[in-house]
């Protein structure tokens, strides 16, 4: 399963790279926002020499023409950049638009499987799910990752799925299990995905029998 950081941070993706987990990046106006990025072109350049894996760019434009002029011109910012389009009807045509242009497209706020069915039919790169505002409003989220799932093997779709909207490391048990192409974590659930209390109290104890032998 590939690993993308859903973050805007400069820093916190230099770290993700230094420890050898960063396959891409996912941004949208409220990760730019929360960097006060003044500049966001200027920024998603710094982000895409980060990394060769696909960066993900939102558009802000609602109506599918404006959408399609802001993906063009967010493409033309770096080879690796990926347009995110919300899944709205103007949002499928805008990605009808930029896949005939040769533009990769990720279709994000999806929040149903049929919603994931029209983003694979007109033609997306991958899909969105936003699991964790699912289950924050009562409905099991990875769920909605398997349906999607099982729809694009039904059908042999070959749009790959990010799973989204992280917020622990058991969303991500879960999206290896349904056999999710992607997970696109925040740094902070990153950081606790390798953390176990035993492995620090078996640690402690080897480090301090260790100690004990030395002295
Ligand atoms: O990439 C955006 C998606 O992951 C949103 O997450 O935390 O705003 O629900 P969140």
């Amino acid at each position: 399963m590939k690993f993308f950081i859903d973050t805007a941070g400069l820093a916190e993706i230099k770290e993700a790279a230094g420890y050898g987990f960063l396959d891409g990046v996912t941004t949208n106006p409220t990760l730019l926002a929360r960097e006060k990025v003044r500049d966001a072109d200027e920024h998603i350049r710094q982000i895409c020499a980060l990394t060769p894996g696909p960066v993900s760019a939102e558009v802000t434009a609602l109506d599918a023409s404006g959408m399609a002029e802001e993906g063009r011109r967010l493409a033309a910012l770096a080879p690796n950049v990926v347009i995110k389009l919300p899944l709205t009807m103007p949002g499928l045509a805008a990605c009808r638009i930029l896949r005939a242009a040769g533009i990769a497209v990720n279709a994000t706020l999806v929040f149903s499987a049929v919603q994931a069915l029209l983003a694979a039919k007109s033609g997306a790169a991958y899909v969105s799910p936003f699991v964790g505002r699912l289950d924050e409003n009562g409905t099991d989220g990875m769920r909605l990752v398997e349906e999607i799932l099982g729809i694009y093997r039904n059908y042999g779709y070959n749009t790959e799925v990010i799973v989204a909207s992280i917020r622990h490391p058991q969303h991500v048990l879960r999206a290896a299990l349904a056999g999710a192409h992607i997970c696109t974590i925040p740094f902070a659930v990153l950081s606790k995905l390798a953390s176990h209390p035993l492995t620090d109290k078996g640690l402690e104890t080897f480090l301090a029998d260790w100690k004990k032998n030395a002295g």
